[in-house]
């Protein structure tokens, strides 16, 4: 037998494989960009994919675009029909990702937007059946709210951090503005009737969110 050194080596080996396109992303990501780990990657990225194959979304919000890997692991998993509207704060990022986007089999499907999305997402009157939740995790309960008031009935938030390398249980971690933000976050959801949730000890941390 093969021999692997952790769990996550043996995982990766035995779930479908990263497309060629997606594995020079993730490296150009992490040979050009500051912050590597937050891209999503070939675990994450498979689990979006097949979310979205599931959900079938014809509109798709992402909060966070950074190098562009979640956004076109979902992008693989949509019907042909579907967009993806991603906003991106960091104006630096744009000659980075844009032409990710544009190189990709999906260059129609994706607008990405420059800007805050907390700023920017009230004044345009988009709609969505999925949403993946990645920015600023200070920031996540502003999201909720406004991603809640977006989504159609039925429709799926994913949201990633959700555990925040276990801070979120972590007393020493109290003061600091982005676990309170994460716990804020879940407490939200946990409180929401109008919401199915459940979250997986993925990676960081995914919590699935449904509409009724
Ligand atoms: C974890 S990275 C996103 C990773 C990407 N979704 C992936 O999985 O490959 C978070 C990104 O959110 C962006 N961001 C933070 N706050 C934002 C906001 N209010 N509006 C839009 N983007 C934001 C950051 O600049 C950063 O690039």
């Amino acid at each position: 037998m093969q021999a692997f050194d952790n769990l996550e080596e043996y995982v990766l080996a035995h779930i479908s494989p990263e497309h060629e396109y997606l594995h020079r992303l993730y490296r150009a990501t992490h040979t050009q960009l500051l912050r590597p780990r937050m891209a999503s990657g070939h675990l994450q990225g498979t689990l979006l994919r097949m979310l979205a194959s599931l959900i079938r979304p014809k509109s798709v919000l992402e909060i966070g675009t950074y190098s562009g890997y979640s956004a076109l692991c979902m992008a693989a998993g949509m019907e042909a029909d579907g967009k993806i509207l991603t906003f991106e704060i960091n104006d630096e990022q744009e000659d980075f990702t844009r032409p990710w986007f544009e190189g990709s089999p999906f260059p129609a499907a994706i607008e990405m937007v420059i800007g805050d999305v907390l700023e920017i997402l009230p004044g345009r009157p988009d709609r969505f059946d999925m949403a993946f939740i990645d920015g600023n995790k200070r920031q996540y309960p502003d999201y909720y709210r406004l991603v809640m008031s977006r989504l159609n009935e039925g429709g799926f938030i994913i949201a990633d951090n959700t555990l925040w390398d276990g801070h979120v249980i972590e007393s020493a971690y109290d003061a600091d503005a982005q676990t309170q933000g994460i716990r804020e976050f879940n407490a939200m959801v946990a409180a929401d009737p109008s919401v199915e949730k459940v979250i997986l000890p993925l990676r960081d941390g995914l919590t699935l969110i449904r509409k009724i």
